[in-house]
């Protein structure tokens, strides 16, 4: 039998009027409007998309948002500037930095440059480190939003094996970290999970991928998982974007893993759309943030 699809579309247009319902009882008691402040360089036509999705999301659950649109040639002091000024702005609650950043910048400053504050991405050094102690601030979006996925749909991570296929800052890593945990913000059956991360060097990639109970596939290659890299019946993740001649592509081969999953995300409409929820969680969360300081 087909596998059942996890529609992460769906479930973040739930995630949305959740977070709506909140920013408008926390508007109402405070007086404040939560606001985002982008930071787009250069022409990059994905991330213009992007940040332009991220940008109507705010406005749907009545954030504010603010686009800085920098060409691509602007150095990295100007750059540093622009965070200096968005940090020290009461206006402004969230700061997102899309990547990539053009070569000639060195994108590890920038990141470190936004205010753990304000850091809605959760990139930060200090919000990684508070993750890896479990304590987190703010949640990382597409690893936040994956856990959430399989939260919803009662797939229990508690005592499973899981396997991720990448080990990125933004991904793998974070996810890797979030699920090993004793317990989550949805509760330990979203943690507790025995975590194995594979990567380019991992040898017998299959055979390691054969053991798991849940699959995360993040590694930036169309199709790269195959039928015969899945168990049967296990849970599969993609989280892969790749744009391809014939369009989006994940990082999993749907119809042939499909016929083998007992889950799997689509793409697009899985995890893409659950990251952009999450962001507006974390935007929430730190206006939230900013007015107990004041207070
Ligand atoms: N849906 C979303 O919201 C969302 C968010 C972020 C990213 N993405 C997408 O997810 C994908 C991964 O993104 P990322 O930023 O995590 O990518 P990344 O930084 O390029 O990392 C890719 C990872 O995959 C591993 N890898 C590459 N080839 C491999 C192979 N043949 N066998 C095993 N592992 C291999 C790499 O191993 P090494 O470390 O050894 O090089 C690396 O750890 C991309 O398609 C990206 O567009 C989607």
């Amino acid at each position: 039998m087909a596998a059942e699809i996890l529609d992460g579309k769906a479930l973040s247009k739930q995630s949305k009027v959740e977070v709506a319902e909140e920013t408008s009882a926390f508007t109402s008691s405070s007086g404040v409007v939560p606001c985002l402040a982008a930071v787009l360089v250069g022409d990059d036509e994905g991330s213009q998309v992007y940040v332009r999705n991220k940008q109507r999301g705010c406005e749907r659950v009545g954030m504010t948002s603010r686009l800085h649109k920098l060409p691509a040639a602007t150095s990295e002091e100007e750059l540093l500037g622009l965070i200096g000024e968005l940090n020290g702005d009461p206006q402004v609650h969230g700061i997102l930095v899309q990547l990539p950043l053009p070569p000639a910048i060195n994108t590890e400053r920038v990141l470190d440059a936004v205010t753990p504050l304000k850091d809605v991405d959760a990139f930060h050094p200090e919000n990684v480190g508070r993750i890896v102690q479990g304590r987190p601030r703010f949640l990382p979006c597409t690893p936040h939003g994956i856990q959430v996925i399989l939260h919803r749909a009662n797939i229990e991570c508690s005592g499973k094996r899981v396997v991720i296929v990448g080990r990125s800052e933004i991904v793998g890593k974070p996810l890797a970290i979030m699920l090993m945990q004793r317990n989550s913000p949805l509760g330990p059956s979203a943690a507790n999970a025995t975590v194995t991360v594979c990567h380019s060097r991992t040898a017998d990639l299959a055979q390691v991928t054969r053991d798991a109970d849940i699959l995360v596939a993040a590694i930036g290659s169309p199709k790269f998982v195959q039928a015969d890299m899945v168990r049967p019946g296990a849970t599969v993740i993609d989280v892969g974007m790749n744009r391809t001649e014939s369009g989006l592509a994940g990082d999993v081969d749907f119809d042939a893993v499909r016929e083998v999953a007992s889950h799997i995300t689509p793409v697009p409409g899985g995890v893409g759309p659950m990251t952009i929820a999450m962001l507006l969680k974390n935007t929430l969360e730190a206006a939230r943030l900013a007015h107990r300081a004041e207070a």
